[in-house]
């Protein structure tokens, strides 16, 4: 049930754009029965759609359909030709992220980082020349104007104390998402969740309550 407030400040994150809003949805957590990334990034598609049921989503579940690693005709191409055909997978992953307004990133944090499946997907869609130039003024990204929602799963506690440092998942997704050109980014995190039903169950809650702040800053 969205409420009025809520429906507002949704709309706000929509930008009221004129034009259909389009939302990337990707899920990279090897659990597909009772993850928490994955139930967070659903609910939070579920809202958006809600409030713009107009919206066209794209869904990639990078473990349902894997992308594979960059192999050596990968690499060899990207440096001399762009429309090789070794870089057909790229073209449409980085068309997907160009038509999206808004991108919903399901990452569980694997080994204090994002699963091996997240990262071929990036290396896919961050290319020279085409994510991200080297112009005069430096390094400029290309995906300007769109919006990310990181929606990220942890079985240990990290947003404070002495495991803060080894998160090499939200600071590592921050840097490549700035790197090309999107910065307008919300973290939604559900820590703590292999420390008990009850600590897994204030995650979850907690995490509702964050897609729920966020629209209402949004408002703000
Ligand atoms: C291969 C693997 C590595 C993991 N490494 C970490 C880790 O470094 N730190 C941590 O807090 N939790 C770690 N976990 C626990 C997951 O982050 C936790 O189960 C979280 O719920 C995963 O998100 P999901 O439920 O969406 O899959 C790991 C889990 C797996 C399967």
């Amino acid at each position: 049930m969205v409420t009025i407030c809520n429906y507002i400040s949704i709309r706000n994150l929509l930008q009221e754009r004129t034009a259909m809003t389009t939302i990337l949805h990707i899920a990279s957590s090897s659990n597909l029965h009772n993850s928490v990334s994955r139930e967070i990034g659903a609910a939070t598609v579920e809202r958006l759609k809600e409030a713009d049921p107009d919206a066209k989503v794209i869904t990639r579940d990078l473990v349902q359909h894997l992308v594979p690693h960059i192999d050596p005709a990968f690499v060899g191409a990207m440096f001399t030709n762009h429309d090789a055909p070794e870089l057909a997978l790229s073209r449409t992953l980085i068309a997907e992220v160009m038509a999206s307004d808004i991108l919903v990133i399901e990452a569980p944090m694997y080994n204090f980082n994002i699963p091996s499946v997240l990262k071929a997907w990036i290396d896919h869609v961050v290319r020279g020349g085409i994510t991200v130039k080297y112009g005069a003024a430096g390094v400029e990204g290309q995906l300007k104007g769109k919006k990310a929602v990181l929606v990220l799963g942890r079985g240990g506690v990290y947003a404070d104390g002495p495991m803060k440092a080894m998160d090499y998942q939200e600071t590592y997704l921050r840097t490549v998402l700035g790197f090309v050109g999107i910065t307008d980014i919300e973290v939604v995190i559900i820590e703590g969740v292999t420390m008990g039903p009850e600590k897994r169950a204030e995650a979850l809650a907690n995490a509702r309550a964050k897609i729920a702040m966020i629209t209402s800053r949004k408002a703000a």
